[in-house]
């Protein structure tokens, strides 16, 4: 359905003048991701603050382009094609759901005018009246009454307007769902309801969706896949269930040991990650996780900090990216007991 290859996303900012030079740098947001999201699946991304999640779906979605690689969408390359240039057919077809539906509804118009407009950007629905019809049977598809189609924004609250920005995502047929940590900013009494409702219409309507979170438990129960990222790299991918049991990569296993668990029976092994993830302006040589692996004794000499290691295939559609060999990352102990 989309089809990422070796991209690579880098931000040029200005250093602080150096002897009267004036110099600029580059943040290296997104290094190099390799992925294809298949038809109706859902895909996490996850990984901490600052690993690039969020720049990775601005270029999907052409609100940046990218510096290296491809983005292949409907036999397209797109990843050079800025939101403004893209036809109407693909942005319509790669729709976002963002973080903070406070900041995606304008404030002067009836909620109702606002999903109208989306379908006549999108082309959908032949007339105004057609359009109105539809209008209504997206909200009803959100669960909200068709009264709140005269509302104002600021009549809602903050679940309410994720579910017009659900709706709003939804209006124009979309073939990938991006979702970018899209309950993190609601209040935790909505946040179960408002991911039941993306579930459903994802899976009634055999959308993709790529869903962005730092946070490992949340996608255990929604993700057919997951990709962890680590400043600007894929360290691991695979089918949710390999993600959670060993063989996983070294951070990997940092993520998982840092899930809270309320359950008294289940034991948890501990897993110290130690510092900040290094600064995407001069990220570590070799292995991007180097400075905090854990593991890192256990490959011979300082290969670690010299070589990129590569993605080895533990398991059919695994991958882990270590200098680790398979056998050794199978012998890893599981997190959980
Ligand atoms: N417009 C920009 N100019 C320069 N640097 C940027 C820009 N946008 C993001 N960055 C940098 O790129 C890196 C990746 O940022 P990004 O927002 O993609 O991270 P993220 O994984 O989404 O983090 P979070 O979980 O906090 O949302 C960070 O180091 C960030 O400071
Ligand atoms: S390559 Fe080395 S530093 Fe990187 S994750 Fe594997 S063991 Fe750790
Ligand atoms: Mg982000």
């Amino acid at each position: 359905m989309l089809d990422v290859v070796r991209l690579k996303k880098h931000y040029r900012v200005a250093a602080s003048a150096l002897f009267g030079k004036r110099e600029s740098r580059a943040v290296k947001a997104v290094e190099d991701i390799s992925f294809a999201a298949r038809e109706a699946e859902v895909l996490a991304i996850v990984g901490e603050s600052g690993c690039g999640k969020s720049t990775l779906a601005k270029v999907l979605l052409g609100l940046e382009t990218a510096s290296e690689g491809l983005v292949v969408f409907d036999h397209e390359a797109i990843q050079n094609q800025p939101v403004e240039s893209r036809a109407v057919k693909t942005i319509a077809s790669i729709q976002m759901i963002f973080q903070n539906p406070f900041d995606t509804l304008n404030p002067s118009y009836s909620v109702g005018s606002q999903i109208v407009r989306t379908l006549e950007r999108f082309r959908v629905g032949v007339n105004m009246s057609e359009r109105r019809d539809i209008m209504l049977r997206l909200l009803d598809l959100v669960k909200l009454p068709r009264a709140f189609a005269s509302r104002s924004p600021r009549q809602l609250s903050g679940g309410q307007k994720q579910r017009i920005g659900v709706a709003r995502a939804f209006a124009g047929r979309p073939r990938v769902i991006i979702a970018d940590e899209p309950m993190s900013a609601l209040d935790v009494s909505v946040q179960a309801a408002i991911s039941e409702l993306l579930m459903s219409l994802q899976r009634e309507s055999k959308t993709t969706m790529v869903f962005i979170s730092h946070d490992l438990s949340v996608v255990r129960y929604l993700a057919d896949r997951v990709a962890v990222m680590y400043l600007g790299h894929i360290v691991e991918m695979g089918a949710t269930e390999q993600i959670f049991t060993p063989p996983f990569h070294p951070y990997t296993e940092a993520l998982l040991s840092a899930i809270p668990i309320a359950d008294a029976r289940v034991k948890k092994r501990h897993v110290v990650l130690e510092g900040e993830i290094p600064s995407a302006l001069s990220p570590p040589k070799g292995c991007p996780f180097q400075t905090r692996c854990g593991h890192k004794r256990e490959v011979p000499g300082d290969l670690c900090e010299r070589e990129m290691p590569p993605t080895r295939t533990v398991a059919e559609g695994h991958t882990i990216l270590c200098h680790l060999p398979v056998e050794t990352l199978k012998r890893m102990e599981p997190v959980f007991a």
